[in-house]
């Protein structure tokens, strides 16, 4: 398979950083006017032929994977990965998926956990950068640049690709005095323009395939329950949009409500899958600060025994720091400000004492980190003997 790689201007060492944006260059038209060497786009080549079969882990051994790292998002995470592979496995089935849930449930992480063990090349896109065509702000079709730069300037790699919209709520809902926000809704149009199958010019000689590139929008689209209850309430049924279940029990956000949160109907008319992400609870946040790997006690903790130091707390602390993360109601996002402010005065004297506590291959004798139950709110309540 041709590796179709772009002798431009554009300098690929730095393609990683495209997966958060930090990087990415936006492609000027001088830059599509680029020498090349190879041909065009086959065109009629599978996710199979570009990469591979094999380069997809099985499907229940990565979504194992993740829940090591995801909490309390089984259900979720099962359809996301069913999702995204049924679009790579079944090209006629693809659909693009929409991911809700509150504030650090773990909807971008989830994502991030699935595409970097798929082996495709993705970019993770924050809507509210983009702005309509012609307004100050990035043009979305940036953001194909942007995935052609994770694959390496691989046009048709590329093409297999994804492309996480993240925050794109803050494009399609309605400001608080009901009033659309239009520039956000042409964003999406133009959007949905792209993920239509169109071809985007990448030089004189070559265009990207949009077709078979799967989208995944993410949000976390408050007050979207209101309209849910309110319609489970009202039970009416009769939007244009038709949907199956008309079950009032059913708590699953409809498509009809996407439209009265302020979606354009041709968009939600393009989402496949919609998956809501659990609220976490006491005894989510302390399973993420026991089990999971991106627990970011447990860094701290592997961080102090590499340097000779033993934690010792009692089975309530970490009941005690989920609930005071929980009360700011940014789900798990604030578990890290909480262990931070925790270890705040400890990494002060650690590092205060480099000598004593410095990284060793075999340590032989632990000091002992005592940490006080009252450290979640005074972080000098804890003893290095
Ligand atoms: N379910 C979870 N399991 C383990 N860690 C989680 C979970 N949810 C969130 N986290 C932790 O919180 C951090 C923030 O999560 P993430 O960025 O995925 O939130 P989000 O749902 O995208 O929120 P937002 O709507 O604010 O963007 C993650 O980096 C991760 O460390
Ligand atoms: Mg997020």
């Amino acid at each position: 398979m041709a590796n179709a790689r772009i002798q431009s201007g554009v300098d690929v060492s730095d393609v990683k950083d495209s997966k958060n944006q930090k990087g990415a260059k936006p492609r000027t038209k001088s830059d599509k006017n680029i020498n090349q060497e190879y041909g065009g786009n086959s065109g009629g080549s599978s996710y199979e032929e570009t990469l591979g079969r094999k380069a997809m882990p099985n499907l229940q051994s990565l979504e194992r994977i993740v829940l090591q790292n995801i909490v309390g998002q089984d259900e979720p995470v099962r359809q996301i990965i069913t999702s995204i592979y049924k679009s790579i496995v079944f090209r006629s089935l693809k659909s693009n998926i929409l991911i809700m849930g509150n504030s650090g449930t773990g909807k971008t992480e989830t994502v991030k956990q699935i595409l970097k063990r798929l082996q495709i090349p993705y970019t993770i896109e924050d809507a509210t950068k983009y702005t309509q065509e012609g307004y100050y702000g990035s043009d979305v079709i940036e953001m194909f640049y942007n995935l052609l730069d994770s694959a390496h300037e691989d046009i048709e790699r590329a093409q297999y690709g994804v492309i996480v919209v993240d925050e794109i709520d803050k494009k399609a809902g309605r400001f608080s005095d009901g009033e659309r926000d239009v520039s956000g809704i042409e964003v999406l149009n133009s959007l949905l323009k792209l993920i239509e199958g169109s071809k985007i010019p990448i030089n004189q000689y070559e265009s990207m395939d949009t077709s078979n590139i799967i989208i995944i929008f993410l949000g976390a689209f408050s007050g979207l329950e209101k309209i849910r209850d309110e319609r489970l309430r009202k039970n009416s049924v009769g939007f244009s949009i038709s949907e199956n279940s008309t079950d009032t029990s059913d708590s699953r956000i409809l498509k009809q409500d996407l439209v009265k949160y302020g979606f354009p109907e041709e968009f939600v008319g393009r989402i496949g899958t919609i998956v809501q992400m659990n609220k976490l609870k006491v005894e989510d946040l302390v399973s993420i600060l026991r089990n999971s790997k991106l627990s970011i006690f447990r860094r701290y903790q592997k961080e102090l025994r590499e340097r000779g130091i033993c934690l010792s707390y009692s089975g309530k602390l970490f009941e005690s720091i989920a609930r005071k993360s929980l009360s700011l109601d940014t789900g798990a996002r604030e578990l890290t400000n909480t262990v931070n402010y925790i270890f705040e005065r400890i990494m002060y004297e650690i590092l205060s004492e480099p000598n004593k506590y410095r990284r060793r291959k075999h340590v032989t004798n632990y000091h002992k980190c005592i940490l006080y139950p009252g450290i979640v709110n005074d972080n000098t309540q804890y003893r290095i003997i």
